[in-house]
């Protein structure tokens, strides 16, 4: 019985509880929960299999999907997809889903929680009240989050939640992202660099490509200045992140709140003896509610597509 249902093959652990319980309702599923060595075990199933579920973190690489000569979908959790070689499976014809929106909010609100925390220094305060300090001198003074003006590199629809939350902050807001959004009632500056200059706080909410890799680098960091933010919600690889260890140790920015690094969960650990950054463990959308969310679309995704031929959020941006 189970032999006529479409073979799916799910790669690593569930990010949200009951995903693979759901998905077994309509599809065979094969749980490949250590990817050490993914290319053996994807030889093994291959031939029968015409689905996969991945997510932002695990990817799908051309040298794995090659395996699998009847792959015709792949659903993604999170809604980045720099993980996925999207030429290769848009060469193949196969359709890829992904979880857009519903972690929005999600990654807003942990945007505004870091630039709180960097500029008022809420984790550092925590720490000094813990290890006995406030009993010796009063906390140094902080800096106003509120009315700080906002750069947001990036102004998709994370970057929009992101500038409305900034709006009720009384924080002006600009932004530089490939085009302008002439609905959008915020500023647009023809550049990075110029958006950095303008900014107190720099948020980076743009996708991660050929073309964003590496953008915050040395200039960009000058630009920003000696009491400018950096937060980075995006990926790490956006941010040349040896420049960005040189300016927090050097002082030639105030300080970054960042979700995101470039050799994520190992980060580098020049970090860990910086007082002026708050780190946080890639964690936008690590909530219940947004996690449950994103996994029952990534399940509903593979499973429209076999009913229908498409996914609810099929992702189309190829190239
Ligand atoms: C994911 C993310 O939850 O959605 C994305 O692109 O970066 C996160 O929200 C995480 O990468 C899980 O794979």
């Amino acid at each position: 019985m189970a032999t006529d249902l479409p073979q799916v093959v799910y790669l690593g652990r569930e990010p949200a509880p009951g995903m693979i319980q759901q998905l077994q309702t309509a599809v065979q599923v094969h749980h490949i929960i250590d990817i050490t060595d993914i290319e053996r075990q994807l030889a093994i199933l291959g031939a029968s299999v015409r689905g996969l579920v991945t997510s932002a973190s695990v990817g799908a690489k051309a040298q794995w999907l090659q395996h699998l000569p009847k792959l015709e979908s792949v659903s993604s959790f999170g809604v980045g997809v720099d993980a996925l070689d999207l030429n290769y499976l848009q060469e193949r014809g196969i359709q890829v889903g992904y979880t857009p929106d519903v972690l929005n909010d999600c990654v807003a609100d942990l945007s505004l929680g870091l630039m709180l925390d960097v500029t008022r220094r809420i984790s550092a305060s925590d720490r000094y009240v813990r290890e006995g300090s406030w009993a010796q001198a009063p906390a140094a003074l902080r800096t106003q989050s509120s009315k700080k003006r906002v750069g947001l590199y990036g102004m998709g629809r994370i970057g929009q939640e992101i500038a409305t939350r900034c709006e009720a902050f009384k924080m002006p807001i600009a932004y530089y992202s490939r085009s302008p959004k002439t609905q959008l009632p915020y500023q647009y500056l023809p550049s990075l660099t110029a958006l950095a200059e303008w900014a107190d706080i720099l948020v980076v909410i743009v996708p991660a490509t050929d073309t964003t890799q590496g953008s915050v680098n040395r200039q960009v960091l000058q630009a920003l200045g000696p009491s400018g933010y950096l937060i980075n919600v995006a990926r790490g690889s956006v941010i040349n992140e040896d420049d960005l260890l040189d300016s927090l140790e050097q002082q030639h920015i105030a300080g970054a709140g960042l979700d995101v690094f470039y050799n994520e969960p190992r980060i580098n650990p020049r970090f860990f003896s910086l007082d002026n950054v708050v780190l946080s463990p890639h964690a936008g959308s690590a909530t219940r509610e947004t996690r449950q969310a994103m996994g029952d679309l990534t399940v509903q995704n593979l499973l429209q597509y076999f009913q229908t031929g498409r996914m609810i959020t099929p992702f189309n941006e190829v190239g």
